[in-house]
């Protein structure tokens, strides 16, 4: 086995932590990006090699890409960095890895598939908190109940709740993308629907969460083949009235001014202290047509940097043993609904 892999954007928040694991658990991470003196410095400092290359100088991506089995790709915001690379990978036969958790990116990418197949390529994004945890935990649940029609899932976050700093700007990327509101799968296809209140019981009692816009609406029907679901969040009502407030701004939210303004008003950037305070809680529910239901739970590490990163390190890993099937995969079909509990501190319980 090889231990050797590209990690593109390795200088950005995550891929900095995500760089560092991998050299710990004894993997080879090439690091790459295209800002040469903080990739280099970095590189140098973990004794790794590194490449410089921007995305839209393909010949320098595919030098990279064709000395490694597969890139792992944490430069966001995906919109603008999956497209280039995913061509890259289909042209050296590289498989792809990323972190990316927007349906349109899951879009973008499912439309790739029969390109993949044909050159024996996985593309397997969102290997990092989105959607590993969720997308393990829908296929445990279609599992135990195989006649289910509907799936719900919710997550929440205990303890200090900064964001990394890609995340901010994946968000307010999709204030301008999408309805206010949330997207659900009904019938087998998405469809906008107004945000909803409800509670979740996480395992300590009910939780207020409210029905949102994540990527497991696309990636979970890939998955369990589940045609009706929805997902929700752990947002306080003060941050749902936030982010309602920042939406009026519409596209002014575009303007850089405007976003920088707002990155200095949000803390982001959870330092490894604060990551090791918080839990991530994750509840997943499956219905029948006749009304039979299943409940389960996980409970793991600080999602946005600790679970990603661990989760992403691992998926490098199956890549690298061989694991790689062709084509579009989510995580839990390319490596099963256990696949995150593989990952340390992480416990998954059923309810009868
Ligand atoms: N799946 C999950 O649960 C999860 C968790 C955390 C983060 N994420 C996602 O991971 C991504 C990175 O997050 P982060 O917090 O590490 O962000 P970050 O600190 O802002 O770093 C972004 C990285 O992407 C690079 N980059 C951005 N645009 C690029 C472009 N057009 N071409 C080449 N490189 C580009 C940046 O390079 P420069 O330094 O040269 O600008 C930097 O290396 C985000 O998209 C975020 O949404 C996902």
């Amino acid at each position: 086995m090889s231990d050797e892999f590209l990690l593109y954007g390795a200088n950005g928040f995550v891929g900095e932590v995500i760089a560092r694991l991998a050299v710990q658990r004894g993997l080879k991470p090439t690091l790459a990006g295209r800002n040469a003196a903080r990739v280099q410095a970095l590189a140098q400092e973990l004794g790794r090699p590194s490449r410089v290359f921007r995305l839209d100088d393909s010949s320098g991506m595919d030098k990279a890409l064709r000395e490694v089995p597969v890139v792992l790709n944490c430069a966001g915001p995906y919109v603008n960095t999956a497209t280039p690379m995913v061509d890259g990978c289909l042209r050296t036969g590289t498989h792809y890895l990323d972190l990316s958790g927007g349906i349109v990116d899951y879009e973008a990418i499912a439309a790739r598939d029969a390109e993949a197949k044909a050159k024996q390529v996985m593309l397997l994004p969102g290997v990092g908190f989105d959607v590993v945890p969720t997308d393990g935990l829908a296929l445990h649940l279609k599992e135990r109940l195989p006649s289910a029609t509907h799936l719900r899932l919710a997550f929440c976050l205990r303890g200090p709740s900064k964001l990394p700093p890609g995340t901010l700007n994946t968000i307010l990327d999709g204030m301008t993308r999408y309805k206010p509101g949330a997207i659900v799968r009904r019938n087998g296809q998405l469809e906008s629907v107004p945000p909803e209140w409800r509670e979740v019981d996480f395992g300590k009692g009910p939780v207020r969460v409210v029905r949102s816009i994540w990527g497991d609406v696309f990636s979970s029907f890939y998955s369990t083949g589940i045609p009706n679901m929805e997902e929700y969040i752990g947002y306080s009502e003060q941050q749902v009235r936030q982010m309602g407030s920042l939406r009026k701004l519409g596209p002014l939210l575009k303007l850089p001014f405007v976003q920088n303004y707002i990155r200095r008003q949000v803390p982001t950037g959870p330092t490894a202290e604060e990551r090791a305070q918080a839990r991530t809680l994750v509840w997943g529910e499956v219905e029948d047509d006749r009304g039979h239901k299943a409940v389960s739970r996980l409970c793991g590490p600080e999602g946005g940097v600790t679970w990603t990163s661990v989760t992403a390190v691992a998926a490098v890993q199956k890549v690298l043993e061989g694991h790689a099937p062709p084509g579009y995969q989510t995580p839990a079909k390319a490596y099963g609904p256990d696949f995150g509990l593989e990952c340390e501190g992480v416990t998954r319980e059923d309810d009868n």
